[in-house]
């Protein structure tokens, strides 16, 4: 059951809006599930440009210039500075299963990674114009944002037989606003599917509370603060399939996770979150911007 009791349903599905302006029987089923599939959102060769570049930032990346293996599901990995000082910058994330014992790759570089993040947004050209589209801008719009700025962007890469599992979160809980304005914008460069580790949400859930806060205490380490003890329903998850292409968008209390990817497929998908500028912003959030990179809106 979920948190206000009304049957779980299959997660709202539409072909995408040709001008990224959200209808109101979108916008209904967006409020009312937490989160909204829109197929054919970008074309193929949008995929397929985005997938490009991020072989080449991959490709000029040197490995051995990082020790830091980044996973989701060891909430101590999150600890480490070179995750936490990323809010600015290109920094480059292993999967906790990419190395052998002898502290090799046990597949190729693309292959090993879990992610590329935070800034891509602001620091790649490529990236900027993307999440800067007037469609997206458009679908922003309709979520009646008064100051919208992308706080986040990464590139997430599910490798195949390594790709992690994500466990079952708010992204609130890290891009934590007063009031909270977070919203997902999640893009399948390659078709998700429940094989390869697709997301799957608990529709409705997001009208229930922000179950935790992950944020810096005083002694200056990063941890989580429980706020609601409550745990998620068992059975309430519905997977958000999605062809390479599809648009995902996803409240910033929608719980959602993934599974592992234990396929022969990669699953690539280029993600960014929006927060209201007017929104407080907590100085104990993990993401921090200096005066040299203000977020920016879709100007
Ligand atoms: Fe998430």
């Amino acid at each position: 059951m979920v948190a206000n009791h009304e049957a779980v349903t299959d997660l709202p599905r539409y072909r995408a809006p040709e001008d990224g302006q959200l209808s109101d029987e979108m916008l209904q089923d967006f409020r009312r599930q937490g989160c909204l599939i829109l197929t054919d959102f970008i074309t193929a060769a949008e995929c397929h440009r985005l997938k490009a570049r991020a072989q080449e930032l991959i490709d000029r990346f040197d490995p051995s210039s990082v020790k830091s293996v980044f996973s989701a599901m060891e909430q101590t990995q999150l600890g480490d500075s070179y995750f936490e000082e990323s809010g600015d910058k290109i920094r480059f994330f292993f999967e906790k299963d990419a190395f052998n014992s002898n502290g090799e790759l046990r597949q190729s570089k693309e292959n090993s990674l879990n992610k590329i993040g935070h800034a891509m947004h602001d620091l790649d050209p490529v990236f900027d114009a993307f999440s800067r589209s007037a469609k997206l801008e458009a679908v922003v719009d309709s979520l009646e944002y008064e100051t919208p700025v992308i706080l986040q962007s990464m590139y997430i890469l599910k490798p195949p037989r390594i790709g992690g599992e994500v466990y079952c979160h708010q992204d609130s809980t890290f891009l934590y606003t007063e009031p909270e304005s977070c919203t997902g914008f999640w893009f399948a460069l390659e078709d998700a599917t429940i094989d390869n580790g697709c997301m799957h949400f608990i529709p409705g859930a997001h009208r229930g509370p922000l179950k935790e806060l992950h944020q810096r205490g005083s002694d200056g380490k990063m941890g989580f603060k429980t706020l609601d003890h409550t745990p998620w329903p068992k059975g309430a998850t519905r997977p958000a399939e999605a062809k390479a292409g599809t648009l995902v968008i996803f409240d910033g209390r929608a719980p959602h996770m993934s599974g592992p990817n234990l396929s022969e497929r990669s699953r690539h998908a280029y993600t960014i979150h929006v927060i209201d500028k007017n929104s407080h912003y907590p100085a104990e959030n993990w993401l921090q911007r200096g005066p040299d990179l203000p977020l920016r809106g879709f100007d």
